[in-house]
């Protein structure tokens, strides 16, 4: 008998007939992306069995968000994935409108996930109630079960006021021999806090207390918390909704902010420090960490925005998720680069040392048009859309430096770099959107003696930037033509650059 619901079996039915229509090619090829339909947050990010799970909000029926499933795929080296049947259904009385987002861990043979499990019903009245509670499902790596006790967490266990609407989000780890949760919840006061909540089994638990709170300080809701011990410290990630910007912070109305603090696992308390801003991108929302068996914390993060919808509408899929990032702290930050598995896709590269360009930038809308553009510098070998690519600015007499990536047939996508204010821009205004959706975005760079450093890794429509060893990252999607495969350095000024350009390839 074939394994699950209906629901279940249908949307396993309809992905793997809908996955062989999807042209080659279309897709990133290092990133995760859906076989079918729409995907938003990661879930369940863990390693069981040696292998790396992937789990994620998925529609598979539209590209649009809708019921929400949990697709589901595995990796050995975060890189290539494999896809794997869809993991759960909203197909129970108290989880038919979604199955919302989660975490997973591995206990004993068992891999344990918990999501939130999301019910709609009207009330005498004809009125909408809507519950949001936490329940568990177990499985085997392909097929999960539902606890026949779920849902295991409802907001009766919280404090009074809290909100039974939003409560969402369970971040599962273990401590010893006990289970905990984090699930973010809105408190009396309308903005976000954190619950937590201890169990001996994953089907009884208890509050412990709140672990956090927003206070109205950094946005709304608090969505999808991830809470880790780093290097002797301890980061609690949050994905606010309703932030308002601060200069060049928070500009992305769901943004995601990390906290670095102290834990006491005895008195399970936290304090922490300041917030900061974990992405500066148009596109990153929602990120789940895991820690690897050498003893590496991995972040994966949507790569999309819930503001700015730009898939193609030819296109039957719709949202990926970033290149797993390596996390370290350096001087109270968190650092971020792709996992150095990257590094095994390297094909063909170049190296260009002291490459002086001059000439060939301008800012539209700010700058006037240069009657004819000047050509800025192509390095030979330096091209395409699947790359992985460092380049070093030193200190030279320049206003902006840019760099013109997926260029020709007039597009091209800039990010560029304006030392007086110490600014870089991303820019996808030119890349051909057809809608009026946002396309730029800046954060504060500050130079390390003298120099910034950017590595910027694109795969066809996605753009990773790495500022100074990880100190910083902007992600970003642009969806440009295809034969727009130029990388172009360009420099109102005069600047020096080295460049360490490699192709990224596919392994058979
Ligand atoms: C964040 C989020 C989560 C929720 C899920 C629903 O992007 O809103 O809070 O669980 O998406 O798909």
């Amino acid at each position: 008998m074939e394994f699950g619901s209906e629901a279940l079996r249908r949307a396993r039915g309809y992905e793997k007939e809908k996955a062989a229509e999807i042209p080659a090619g279309e897709k990133p090829d290092f990133h995760m992306t859906p076989p079918v339909g729409w995907i938003n947050d990661p879930n369940g990010f863990s390693c069981y069995k040696g292998e790396y799970h992937l789990f994620y909000q998925y529609h598979p029926y539209s590209t649009h968000w809708g019921p929400m499933h949990w697709g589901h795929s595995k990796t050995k080296d975060f890189i290539t994935w494999e896809q794997l049947p869809c993991a759960l259904a909203p197909d129970e009385a108290y989880d038919g409108q979604g199955c919302f987002s989660g975490t997973a861990l591995q206990d004993g043979d068992r891999h344990v996930l918990i999501y939130t499990s999301v019910l709609e019903k009207q009330d005498a009245d004809g009125n909408k109630i809507v519950r949001q509670t936490q329940s568990v499902a177990v499985g085997d790596g392909v097929n999960y079960e539902k606890l026949p006790c779920n849902p295991v967490i409802t907001a009766d266990l919280l404090p009074e006021g809290s909100s039974r609407v939003d409560f969402r989000d369970p971040k599962l780890w273990k401590q010893g021999d006990r289970f905990y949760t984090a699930v973010g919840s809105l408190s009396v006061d309308g903005s976000g806090q954190i619950a937590l909540f201890s169990a001996d089994h994953v089907d009884n638990w208890r509050f412990e207390k709140i672990l956090d709170r927003c206070q109205n300080r950094y946005g709304k809701m608090w969505e999808c918390p991830d809470f880790f011990s780093l290097e002797g410290k301890q980061v609690l990630i949050v994905s606010p909704q309703f932030m308002r910007a601060e200069g060049l912070e928070f500009h992305n109305g769901n943004n995601v902010l990390y906290m670095i603090g102290d834990y006491d696992e005895e008195k399970l308390s936290f304090v922490r420090d300041q917030a900061f801003q974990v992405d500066y991108g148009l596109d990153f929302y929602a990120p789940e960490t895991l820690e690897t068996p050498d003893g590496r914390r991995i972040m994966v993060g949507w790569l999309q925005s819930w503001d700015n919808y730009l898939t193609p509408g030819n296109q039957k899929w719709s949202g990926m998720m970033t290149i797993p990032r390596e996390l370290h702290i350096r001087d109270g930050r968190l650092l971020q680069l792709p996992v150095r598995e990257l590094e095994s896709y390297h094909g063909k590269s170049v190296k260009s040392r002291a490459v002086t360009v001059e000439g060939g930038s301008f800012v539209p809308g700010r700058d006037p048009l240069p009657a004819k553009k000047e050509p800025g510098v192509e390095i030979e070998g330096i091209r395409g859309r699947q790359f992985d690519m460092t380049v070093e600015v030193g200190a030279g007499d320049y206003e902006r430096f840019e760099i013109d990536l997926a260029e020709g047939h007039g597009f091209r996508t800039a990010v560029y770099y304006e030392p007086a204010a110490g600014v870089l821009t991303f820019d996808r205004t030119y890349s051909g959107c057809e809608h009026d959706t946002l396309c730029t975005r800046s954060m504060y760079v500050r130079p390390q003696r003298g120099k910034i450093k950017l590595r910027i890794v694109m795969d066809r429509m996605t753009v990773e930037i790495f500022a100074n060893d990880g100190e910083q990252a902007m992600t970003c999607l642009t969806y440009t033509d295809s034969r727009a495969d130029k990388i172009r350095f360009a420099c109102k000024g005069r600047a020096e650059c080295d460049v360490e350009f490699f192709e990224l390839i596919k392994r058979m």
